[in-house]
């Protein structure tokens, strides 16, 4: 299992572009099953999880062509199999987004249900309930969710999610956008890759109005189209650099990306007293030699993201004063708290709230990586470390990163991944 080994102590300095975000290419790999033509895509993130995604619908049948550094042209003409294998869906569990746009296109869907994961219990029956309500027959038999539609397909419906979820908002959306009549989806996700999906399908000739709001309307159609769209730039990516060079003391310009849906993120840093300017399609840090602590909440979007949690967590941790992090999407997301003790932090749990009090040094150790983020943070405090910090199963971090420590080398950071 691969491992990276950092050196800590430099300040990163210098300009990198950001990658597509892999939240919103997902869905959107998803959507291609909705159409039998080609949709072609730009700005896909290379990722383990945008492959394990393209290795599922390709098993499923359609044709997955790879164009230059980031272009993907899907074509389902030849979908025939709509089976999510627990193989794959226990590697990655976004894979429950093939659900909605197979029951719209192909009538039926077999998809094994996703289990726990390391950051919480994360159930699907908002996912469930709302394709009921659109006449989905569905049953789970043996750990696999057996979806199927009568003679007539999917049909409009007007629902309420009992909570904000961002993957159960996409997959009612697809869905939606080939049953018959309206659907109105009511507590929507408002998160900035729910557009993104939104203005793709759109794009294919789907009738979407209010992603981005908190009701979305569709108006289902009889077929979508091929298209073509770019994915937008990953958020959560940009917001990990960023506060990798907070920490770090660093001055860094982030290109292909803007501040645009990073409003929270960018706040906090703000009040933890970094210069930042926002140009049109870059953003650049520049952070003071010591950081001041920040208090942050977590809640879904426009608020800051939980997928932002563990790395701010992070630059706390060296920061000057105390703050209170409070997790209140995922119940079990403080993997990252105990590794970042063996590294010097100050951080005590009380269930979902994590009071870090900044320290002045931290020191490089072993630590083991648990989910995505978690492993950013660890990252993260590992660059700021004194000596050296190996991070143990960091193919989380390849996960969600794009070529993570060839950015970060190009930041003149000093690590490299042993094998
Ligand atoms: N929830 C339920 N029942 C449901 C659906 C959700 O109880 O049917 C709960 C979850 O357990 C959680 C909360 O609702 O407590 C919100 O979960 P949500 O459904 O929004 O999460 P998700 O759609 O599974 C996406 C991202 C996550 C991100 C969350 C929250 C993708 C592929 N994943 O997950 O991203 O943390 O939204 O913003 O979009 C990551 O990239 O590291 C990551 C984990």
């Amino acid at each position: 299992m691969d491992k990276l080994l950092i050196q800590g102590g430099t300040p990163l300095c210098g300009e990198i572009a950001i990658s597509g975000a892999k939240n919103a290419a997902l869905p959107i790999l998803c959507a291609s099953l909705l159409s039998s033509d080609s949709l072609h895509l730009s700005n896909v993130p290379r990722l383990k999880d945008v492959s394990t995604m393209l290795r599922l619908i390709e098993q499923m049948g359609v044709e997955v062509t790879h164009e230059g550094a980031d272009g993907v042209v899907l074509n389902s003409r030849g979908l025939n199999n709509p089976l999510a294998p627990y193989d794959l869906v226990k590697t990655m569990r976004a894979s429950i987004l093939v659900l909605g746009p197979l029951l719209a296109r192909h009538g039926e869907a077999r998809v094994s249900l996703p289990g726990g994961c390391a950051i919480g219990a994360r159930p699907v029956e908002q996912h469930l309930r709302g394709l009921q309500a659109m006449g989905a027959e569905i049953h789970v038999e043996q750990g696999y969710i057996h979806a199927r539609v009568g003679a007539g397909g999917l049909k409009g419906a007007r629902m309420v999610t009992d909570m904000v979820t961002v993957t159960g908002t996409e997959n009612l959306m697809m869905a939606a956008v080939l049953a018959e009549g309206e659907t109105i989806i009511e507590n929507a996700a408002r998160e900035p890759e729910v557009v993104d999906l939104a203005n793709c399908l759109v794009s294919m000739g789907a009738q979407v109005s209010g992603a981005g709001t908190d009701k979305i309307r569709i108006r289902g159609v009889q077929r979508l189209h091929g298209a073509s769209h770019a994915v937008m730039a990953d958020r959560i990516e940009t917001g990990t650099y960023l506060c990798a060079a907070a920490a770090t003391a660093g001055n860094v310009r982030l290109t292909r990306t803007s501040s645009a849906y990073l409003d929270a993120v960018v706040d906090k840093l703000l009040d933890a007293g970094c210069d930042i300017v926002a140009e049109r399609e870059a953003i650049r840090l520049k952070a003071p030699s010591r950081l001041k602590a920040v208090s942050v909440r977590t809640s879904p979007y426009p608020a800051f993201p939980t997928d932002m949690q563990a790395q701010f967590m992070a630059v706390n941790c060296v920061a000057e004063g105390s703050a209170v992090i409070r997790e209140t999407i995922f119940e079990n997301r403080f993997m990252h708290a105990v590794e970042l003790i063996r590294l010097g932090a100050d951080i005590k749990i009380d269930a979902s709230n994590a009071m870090v009090t900044g320290v002045d040094r931290l020191d490089g150790a072993t630590v083991m990586a648990t989910d995505l983020r978690a492993s950013a943070s660890l990252v993260i405090a590992g660059l700021v470390a004194q000596g050296e910090t190996l991070i143990e199963r960091i193919y989380h971090l390849d996960r969600g990163y794009e070529r993570i420590e060839e950015k970060l080398g190009q930041l003149g950071a000093q690590l490299r991944r042993i094998r």
